[in-house]
C-alpha cells in the first residue's frame, strides 16, 4: 500500500467509521456481526493506529483468536494502519457496570433480573421435538414440588404456550404495571409471559438481526415477576439471535436441550448444546423426549459424549399432544401417569443440578 493511498484512507478512519466497518466481522458460527450483539465496547483512532476493545464472555476458548483476526483483517481494509485488539469479560467493561451517559446500547451488559433466583432455559436443535411441551410440564413439575416456578415464551418465531397453557386470548389480557413492566399473566397457578401476546400482525420472520436482537432484550427484561425460584424460557430452535440475546440480557443460571430418540438427531442436539456452552450457559442437562415411537438411547449416549446429566425421557404418549391442544398440560391432567411421573423426573434432576437438594421430600428451598 503506497503512502498517499493509506494517508487517503486512514484518514477517513474515525470511531463510527471503525464502527461501521466493524459491522463486517461476524460473530464466529452465527450470522450477526459483533457490533449488532452490542459486543463492541469502545473504539479509540489515532492517524490510523485502531484499538478496539470488546466485551465478550465466551467459554470457547478459539473464539478470541477468531475474532482478533477477523477485526484485525476487517479494519486493515479500511485503511488502518495498526490494529490493537483487547478482549474483556463483559463484567469487568465499564460500559456494562455503568452505561456512559448518552452513549452506547442501553440493553448492553447482563443483569440478574429481579425477583427471579435461576433462569432456566429450555433449547433444542430443531422445532417439533417438544421443547415447549417438555418446558411447560418441568415448570409445572417444579411447581408441584414446592418452588415458585414461571414460565417465559421467547420462541418469538412460534410461541406455542399460550395454546399449551389455554391462554390463546392472552394478548387482551395483558396489562402493564405503573413502571411500565409487563405485567405475567396466570396459567394453571403459573406466571406467565408469552412474545406471541405482543407480536400482533407482526412476523418476526421478516426482522432483520438487530430487532430480533433488541425486542428479545427488551422483552427478556421488561417483565415484572413475582418473587421465582426458577424462571422456565423456552426459546426457538436451533442457535440463532435469540438465545444470544437472551444470554447477554440476563443471567442465565443453565440450560436444558431437547431432543428426540433417532440418532441423527443427535447432531443437532449438540450443536444446541455447545452454542449454550459458548455463551456460558452451563448445560444442566439433555432430556430425551418421544422415546418409544421412534426408537430411544441417544439422548443417554449423547449426554456421556458430552459428559452433561442425562435429566431423562418421556414417553411417546398420543394423551400429550391431545392435553397440549386443549390447553390442560399433562402434568395437570394427569400428574400419576407414566408421563407426569417422567415430567416430575426430568424437574427433579434440574432442581439438583440448580443445588436443591430436598425437592424429593418436599422441602422447599
Ligand atoms: N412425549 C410426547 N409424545 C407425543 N407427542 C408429543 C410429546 N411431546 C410433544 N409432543 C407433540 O409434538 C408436537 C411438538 O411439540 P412442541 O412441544 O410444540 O415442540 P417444539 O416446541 O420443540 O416445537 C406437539 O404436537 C406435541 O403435542
Ligand atoms: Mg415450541
Amino acid at each position: 500500500m503506497g503512502p498517499r493511498a493509506s494517508e487517503t484512507v486512514t484518514g477517513d478512519l474515525t470511531a463510527d467509521t471503525v464502527r461501521v466497518a466493524l459491522r463486517e466481522v461476524q460473530y464466529p458460527g452465527l450470522t450477526r456481526d459483533i457490533v449488532t450483539f452490542g459486543m463492541v465496547d469502545q473504539v479509540s483512532v489515532c492517524s490510523g493506529r485502531v484499538k478496539v476493545r470488546i466485551a465478550l464472555r465466551t467459554a470457547d476458548a478459539s473464539v478470541p483468536a477468531q475474532l482478533e483476526a477477523s477485526i484485525t483483517r476487517a479494519l486493515r481494509s479500511h485503511g488502518a494502519v495498526a490494529v490493537a485488539v483487547e478482549i474483556v469479560a463483559p463484567a469487568a467493561a465499564p460500559a456494562a457496570r455503568a452505561p456512559r451517559h448518552g452513549a452506547g446500547d442501553p440493553w448492553g451488559g447482563r443483569v440478574r433480573l429481579t425477583h427471579v433466583r435461576h433462569v432456566v432455559a429450555v433449547g433444542a436443535g430443531k422445532g417439533g421435538v417438544g421443547k415447549s411441551t417438555v418446558a411447560v410440564n418441568v415448570a409445572l413439575a417444579l411447581a408441584r414440588d414446592g418452588l415458585r416456578a414461571g414460565l417465559l415464551d421467547a420462541d418469538i418465531y412460534g410461541p406455542s404456550l399460550p395454546i399449551l397453557l389455554g391462554i390463546e386470548d392472552g394478548a387482551h389480557l395483558v396489562r402493564m404495571s405503573k413502571a411500565k413492566h409487563i405485567l405475567p399473566l396466570a396459567a394453571h397457578g403459573l406466571p406467565i409471559i408469552s412474545f406471541g401476546f405482543f407480536l400482533g400482525e407482526g412476523s418476526p420472520a421478516i426482522w432483520r438481526g438487530p430487532m430480533v436482537s433488541k425486542a428479545v432484550k427488551q422483552f427478556a427484561r421488561g417483565v415484572e415477576w413475582p418473587e421465582l425460584d426458577v424462571l422456565v424460557v423456552d426459546l426457538p430452535p436451533g442457535t440463532g439471535d435469540v438465545p444470544l440475546s437472551l444470554a447477554q440480557a440476563v443471567e442465565i443460571s443453565g440450560a436444558i436441550v431437547v431432543m428426540q430418540p433417532p440418532r441423527v438427531a443427535a447432531t443437532e442436539a449438540r450443536k444446541a448444546a455447545e452454542m449454550f456452552r459458548s455463551l456460558e450457559v452451563p448445560v444442566l442437562g439433555l432430556v430425551e423426549n418421544m422415546t418409544g415411537a421412534f426408537g430411544r438411547g441417544a439422548g443417554r449416549a449423547l449426554s456421556a459424549e458430552m459428559s452433561v446429566p442425562f435429566l431423562g425421557e418421556i414417553p411417546f404418549d398420543r394423551g400429550i399432544v391431545e392435553e397440549g391442544d386443549r390447553g390442560v398440560p399433562t402434568m395437570i391432567a394427569r400428574p400419576s401417569s407414566t408421563s407426569g411421573a417422567a415430567f416430575d423426573h426430568v424437574a427433579r434432576g434440574v432442581a439438583t443440578a440448580l443445588g436443591w437438594r430436598h425437592i424429593a421430600a418436599g422441602a422447599r428451598p
